[in-house]
């Protein structure tokens, strides 16, 4: 049986395999997708165990997915822009191939979502991994411009310099924020402490929309803000955390799984 794996720490509450046993079932494979605990330092001792004995593909989680882009011998383009890799598995020559898919799970996420992201000004709040992730995939999809803003606004700085030739990206500090941005995406890690970054009023247009990267069986405390900030439209990040993985799916399988029922049933579960 092909054997597949996220490997993480904590890793205990992945939904990942969860996500692709249902993507196995809804299309007839037969496969073993299991969760993986790694401690700190035997991140690549635990890979190239795990593919020595068969393994077929891993997902790669907090906190090792820049440990799984150094290790990965061939990276897809987005991969290296990301500097960060989630998905690998042993490509040509038995090199490690290295690619990264959250990007293109955003994308995919907010293309059903119907976000309107052409010509629009898009606010991404944070400028860590998860940010960097996600920045070249949003820059592709033409907007006005993108702003990143971060508490450490030296490191929004960094990171909007370099993704600058990919479209017009600038960085700002929370108390240099003005004006009002029609779609505001949060991809910081503030909602997992229960924590609000510290947006000025207004920054919301009304009527916009708001996305926020994680996810939970409760609207996160950025969700309930949006929404009284006046928001149209306010989604979480589970549609993102299945696209991710349908795509990863689909890099080990070649096949590519229906993610609406997916989605469905995993919200369901979810709020039990
Ligand atoms: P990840 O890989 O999940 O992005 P990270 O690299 O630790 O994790 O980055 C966390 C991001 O969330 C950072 O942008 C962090 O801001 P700082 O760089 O200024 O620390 C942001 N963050 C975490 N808690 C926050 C909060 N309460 N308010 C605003 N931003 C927060």
């Amino acid at each position: 049986m092909d054997r597949y794996a996220v490997l993480g720490n904590p890793v205990k509450h992945s939904r990942s395999p969860r996500i692709h046993q249902l993507f196995a079932q809804q299309l007839g494979i037969d496969m073993e997708y299991r969760s993986i605990h790694v401690e700190l330092g035997s991140f690549t001792d635990t890979v190239r165990h795990f593919f020595l004995a068969g393994g077929r593909g891993v997902n790669i989680t907090v906190p090792f997915k820049q440990e799984a882009f150094q290790l990965a011998e061939v990276h897809s383009q987005r991969a290296l822009r990301a500097e960060a890799v989630n998905t690998l598995l042993l490509g040509k020559n038995n090199l490690y191939y290295g690619d990264n898919t959250d990007g293109v799970g955003l994308l995919r996420d907010l293309k059903r979502l119907s976000f309107p992201l052409q010509g629009r000004r898009i606010l991404l709040l944070g400028a860590g991994g998860a940010a960097r992730g996600v920045l070249a995939p949003l820059l592709e999809a033409g907007p006005a411009e993108v702003t990143v803003v971060n508490r450490d606004a030296g490191r929004a700085a960094l990171l909007a310099h370099a993704f600058s030739d990919l479209g017009k990206v600038r960085s700002a500090a929370y108390g240099d924020l003005s004006g009002s941005y029609p779609v505001i995406i949060n991809a910081t890690s503030a909602s997992l402490s229960g924590e609000l970054p510290p947006l000025p009023e207004h920054i919301l247009t009304q009527g916009g929309y708001a996305y926020d990267m994680m996810y939970g069986a409760q609207p996160t405390i950025f969700m309930h803000w949006a929404l009284q900030a006046g928001a149209a439209e306010v989604h979480d990040g589970l549609g993102m955390l299945v696209e991710q993985a349908a795509e990863a799916f689909f890099l080990w399988r070649h096949q590519r799984p229906d993610t609406a029922p997916v989605l469905a049933q995993l919200r369901a579960e979810l709020v039990v």
